[in-house]
C-alpha cells in the first residue's frame, strides 16, 4: 500500500500522498493541499520544495553522489566526451557512433552567427564583464531566429534550436572575450570538435594558429561533463520557471545565464581565484583569513567552500582536484595559488566551525586553478561554467516542454499592510 503523511490543520486531518523516486527518495505531494485546507506552504529559498519531477539527474547530497541519466559523474568525467554527456542529457541515452556523428555533424552546421551580431559586441564598452556580453547575445539570437518564438513548433523545428544554441554558444563566447580586448574575433573551424573549436576562437590570432593541446583540451572536456547539469538549482530553476511561460529557448538560456553570474552559484570560480590572489598577495596567511571566513561581523566568505545540497562532500571537487594536480604537472606549471587553496581547505576541514556545518570544498574551489593554467583570464570562469551547463539547461527546458508543465506561480505569506485609504498628497 502506498504511504500517505497526515497533516492536523484547524482540529481536521488531511491525507496527502507521498510519492516516492527512483532512487527512493520520498516526496509528500501537496498539490492539492490549498484546495482541500486553504494552507500553503512556505520555504523560503526552496530548501524543501521538489519544483517538478525529473529524469536527467539524481543527486544525494548526504552520500556524495550524482548521476546523469544513470551514469555516475565519475566514470562520465573520466571516459565520456562533453558531446556524449550533450546528447545523453537531451535526448536520455548514450549516443551510437551513427547518433553521435549526426548530433555534431547538425551542431557544427551551426557554428557561425550572423555577422550583424558582430556589431552589438562593438557596442559593449571593453571592460563589459563577459557574462553580460553573452546573456545579451544568447537573448538577442532570438531575433535573428523568430520562427524559434512559437511554442507549438515541431519536435524537428525545437531540434533546430537546440542544436543552434549549442553550436552558437562557444562563438559567443569566444567573441565576447575577443572583443574585451578588441582583437578581430576569430571564426569557428568545423574540423575541429566542440572543446577544440572554442579554444581555437579563444585563442587563435589572425596572425598566428593555436596549438591544440591535447592535455588542455581533455581538462576542458571534463570541467564541460562536471558542470554540465546539477539538477534543481538556482540557474536551471530559473531556465525551468522561465521557460515554463513558453519563452522560446534563448531567452531562457539567457535568464539560466543571468542567474548562473551571481558570486554565490556560477560567479563563485570568478571569486575564488581572485580571493586566492588576495590571499596570496596579503602573504599566504590562511589562518587569518580562516578567522575572517569564521566572524560573523565580516563579510567575507570561503568562496568555493559550502553547497546548498552537498554536506559530506561534492563528488565534482573530488574530480576536479586530481584532474587540477593532473593538469598542473603535465603543463609544467607551478602555481603558488594551488598550494594556498590546499592548505586553505586543510585548515578549513579541521575547523570546528567549517566541520559543524558541513562546509566542503564545492566545484568552484579548484577549477578556477585549472582554468589559469590553461590560460583562460579570469572573467571567463563563469563563461566557462555556461558553455558546460548549457546541455543541461536545455535538458530541462526539454523535459518541462515534454512534460507540458503548468506555468511556475509561487504563492506567498503577505506581512504587508492591511487595507487602508489613499491619502491626498496635501495631506501626507
Ligand atoms: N564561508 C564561511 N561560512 C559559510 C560559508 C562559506 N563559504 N558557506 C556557508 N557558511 C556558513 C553560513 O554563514 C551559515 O552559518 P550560520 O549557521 O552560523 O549562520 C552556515 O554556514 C550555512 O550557510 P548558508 O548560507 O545558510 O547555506 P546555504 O545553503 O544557504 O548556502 C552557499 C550555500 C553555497 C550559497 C554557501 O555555502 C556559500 O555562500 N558558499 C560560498 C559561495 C560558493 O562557493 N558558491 C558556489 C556553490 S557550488 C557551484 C554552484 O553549483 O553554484
Amino acid at each position: 500500500m502506498s504511504e500517505i503523511a497526515k497533516i492536523e490543520l484547524d482540529g481536521k486531518v488531511y491525507e496527502l500522498p507521498v510519492i516516492e523516486g527512483s532512487e527512493n527518495e520520498k516526496a509528500i505531494d501537496i498539490s492539492k493541499l490549498r484546495e482541500l485546507t486553504g494552507y500553503i506552504t512556505l520555504d523560503t529559498g526552496y530548501k524543501n520544495t521538489g519544483a517538478t519531477k525529473s529524469a536527467i539527474t539524481f543527486l544525494d547530497g548526504e552520500l556524495g553522489i550524482l548521476h546523469y541519466r544513470g551514469y555516475s559523474i565519475e566514470e562520465l568525467a573520466e571516459k565520456a566526451s562533453f558531446m556524449e554527456v550533450s546528447h545523453l542529457l537531451i535526448y536520455g541515452e548514450l549516443p551510437t557512433q551513427t547518433e553521435l556523428t549526426n548530433f555534431e555533424t547538425n551542431i557544427k552546421k551551426h557554428t557561425l552567427v550572423h555577422e550583424d551580431m558582430k556589431r552589438f559586441f562593438e557596442a559593449f564598452p571593453a571592460q563589459a564583464h563577459p557574462m553580460g556580453v553573452l546573456s545579451s547575445m544568447v537573448s538577442s539570437l532570438a531575433t535573428f531566429y523568430p520562427e524559434s518564438l512559437d511554442p507549438n513548433r515541431s519536435a524537428e523545428a525545437k531540434n533546430l534550436t537546440i542544436q543552434r544554441i549549442l553550436a552558437k554558444l562557444p562563438t559567443l563566447s569566444a567573441w565576447s572575450y575577443k572583443n574585451s580586448i578588441r582583437h578581430k574575433v576569430m571564426y569557428p573551424r568545423n574540423n575541429y570538435n566542440y572543446c577544440e573549436n572554442f579554444l581555437h576562437m579563444m585563442f587563435a590570432m589572425p596572425t598566428e594558429d593555436y596549438h591544440i593541446d591535447p592535455i588542455v583540451v581533455s581538462a576542458v572536456n571534463k570541467l564541460f561533463i562536471l558542470h554540465a547539469d546539477h539538477e534543481q538549482n538556482c540557474s536551471t530553476s530559473t531556465v525551468r520557471i522561465v521557460g515554463s511561460s513558453q519563452a522560446n529557448l534563448y531567452s531562457t538560456v539567457s535568464a539560466g545565464i543571468s542567474a548562473l553570474w551571481g558570486p554565490l552559484h556560477g560567479g563563485a570560480n570568478q571569486e575564488v581565484i581572485e580571493m586566492l590572489e588576495q590571499i596570496h598577495k596579503d602573504g599566504g596567511n590562511v589562518d587569518k583569513w580562516i578567522l575572517k571566513a569564521k566572524d560573523k561581523e565580516d563579510p567575507f566568505r570561503l568562496m568555493g567552500f559550502g553547497h546548498r545540497v552537498y554536506k559530506n562532500f561534492d563528488p565534482r571537487a573530488n574530480i576536479i582536484k586530481k584532474a587540477c594536480d593532473d593538469v598542473l604537472q603535465k603543463l609544467g606549471v607551478n602555481d603558488p595559488l594551488l598550494a594556498i587553496a590546499k592548505k586553505l581547505e586543510k585548515v578549513a576541514l579541521e575547523d570546528e566551525y567549517f566541520k559543524s556545518r558541513n562546509l566542503y570544498p564545492n566545484v568552484d574551489f579548484y577549477s578556477g586553478i585549472i582554468y589559469k593554467a590553461i590560460g583562460i583570464p579570469t572573467e571567463m570562469f563563469t563563461v566557462m561554467f555556461a558553455l558546460g551547463r548549457l546541455p543541461g539547461w536545455i535538458a530541462q527546458w526539454k523535459e518541462m516542454t515534454e512534460n507540458k508543465e503548468p506555468i511556475g506561480r509561487p504563492r506567498q505569506v503577505y506581512i504587508g499592510k492591511t487595507s487602508r485609504e489613499y491619502v491626498p498628497l496635501s495631506k501626507r
